[in-house]
């Protein structure tokens, strides 16, 4: 990416060197370009020019507040899955109305919040959703504005952990029950139906199971608009993969232009389009920058120990997902294969296996594409604070999180009497 390079081999983040910035705040640092973000959702409306288009972007895929402000203020949406999300959301500065809520498990409270906040739409997941929507929009005086989750039922072909649309999991609406539960919520006296809603899956490289997902939503769109309820927006959900390891997923804007086609075909290219993207936004924005502890050779493998752990980047462990390893000053000796490993007490604490790293201890590396599903997935596991962040924007960085502290990891406990 442009946005990070290795100059005079330095690693710098837009126009900062890495190592200045970790030697600053120390590690493990989560690093981040607002351009390279900028550039993402651009590409994305490019995809959607002269539609209209909302950007919701999916919050979970990195919800720290200066993030989601760089979103904000460039006048994206926001897709939320819980209260709390809706309380960063809004305290980042996103406008109510331009708030979606995904999830398969609203919580009574968290409708009425959302309700009170006037977010712009619920993408209900399951009949008994409905259910309870319209009853705590009728005890506390408002009309939910709806859109029902249908599952296309087509293979988005990722990782069986992140594949959302098909008809063995947990998300959605079943699409032959979709019909028969618009016209339910169409009728509920505390619910007003405002779109359609699918999310296939998360890290999709091919544009195949989009297609398929499109056509099957639009012969529903066809349907329900049949019986006389008109569907005002298409949310197309996220998923858009990014290069981790040689990825090549389509640009956002050469599948919006293969995508919008089909909505013309079908008479509905007039359809406010919503779309949900996480990873895509921000996962290549972002680096972890972590300290070289120890090597510790052995008979059958080299270990490479540092600072970072599975803790600060879950998704090694959780999904066997690769990340890039690189160091941040490239050196000249020959490199050795090592598992790259952090220092908590789990054999699945690792980074990186098999890496060929020219390495010393005290030497600093970068984990690349660290930007989506690191940060807002990190934990307190063996009591580790969590990493400090940094916006890098042009030549000025801006702590956007300050590393937390034990004393932190303690609030709100109490020892017994
Ligand atoms: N919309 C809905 C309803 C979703 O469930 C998700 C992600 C998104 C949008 C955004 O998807 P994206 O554009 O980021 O692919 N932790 C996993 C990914 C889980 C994705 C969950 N849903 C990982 O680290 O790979």
């Amino acid at each position: 990416s442009p946005h990070f390079a290795w100059r005079d081999g330095l690693l710098h983040v837009e126009q900062l060197r890495v190592a200045d910035l970790a030697r600053q705040h120390g590690t493990p640092l989560f690093l981040y370009s607002k351009a390279s973000m900028l550039a993402a959702l651009d590409a994305y409306r490019r995809g959607l020019r002269g539609r209209k288009s909302r950007i919701c972007y999916a919050m979970k895929a990195n919800s720290s507040l200066g993030i989601l402000q760089v979103f904000a203020r460039a006048g994206c949406g926001f897709d939320i899955v819980s209260g709390g999300e809706l309380q960063r959301a809004l305290a980042a500065g996103a406008k109510p109305r331009d708030i979606i809520f995904s999830g398969v498990g609203k919580t009574a409270d968290e409708m009425a919040l959302a309700l009170k906040t006037g977010i712009g739409c619920f993408n209900v997941e399951s009949e008994a959703e409905l259910d309870v929507l319209d009853g705590v929009a009728a005890a506390t005086g408002h009309i939910a504005p709806v859109s029902l989750r249908v599952n296309p039922d087509v293979d988005a072909k990722t990782h069986p952990y992140i594949s959302t649309g098909l008809k063995g999991n947990k998300f959605g609406i079943a699409h032959d029950a979709a019909l028969a539960v618009y016209k339910r919520a169409a009728a509920m006296p505390h619910l007003r139906v405002v779109g359609i809603d699918c999310h296939i899956g998360s890290q999709i490289t091919d544009s195949a199971p989009y297609l398929d997902a499109m056509d099957r939503i639009l012969d529903l769109v066809t349907a329900v608009e049949a019986e006389g309820i008109r569907l005002q927006h298409i949310d197309f959900g996220g998923g858009l993969g990014i290069d981790y390891k040689g990825d090549t997923p389509p640009a956002a804007d050469a599948l919006w232009a293969a995508l919008l086609p089909k909505l013309d075909a079908r008479g509905f290219g007039d359809r406010e389009i919503l779309i949900e993207p996480g990873r895509s936004l921000v996962g290549n924005a972002g680096i972890c920058v972590t300290e070289v502890l120890y090597l510790k050779p052995g008979e059958h493998k080299n270990f490479c120990i540092v600072d970072a752990a599975m803790n600060d980047l879950p998704r090694p462990a959780m999904y066997q997902a690769f990340h890039g390893i690189e160091p941040v000053s490239q050196r000249k000796e020959t490199a050795t294969t090592y598992d790259v490993v952090g220092p908590v007490c789990e054999s699945g604490d690792w980074l990186g296996r098999d890496r060929d790293l020219a390495v010393q201890a005290g030497d600093l590396l970068a984990v690349l594409s660290a930007g989506a599903y690191c940060m807002s997935m990190a934990s307190n596991y063996n009591t580790r604070p969590r990493a400090a962040e940094v916006l890098v924007d042009g030549d000025q960085a801006h702590v956007i999180r300050e590393r937390e502290t034990p004393a932190d990891l303690m609030r709100g406990e109490r020892l017994a009497p």
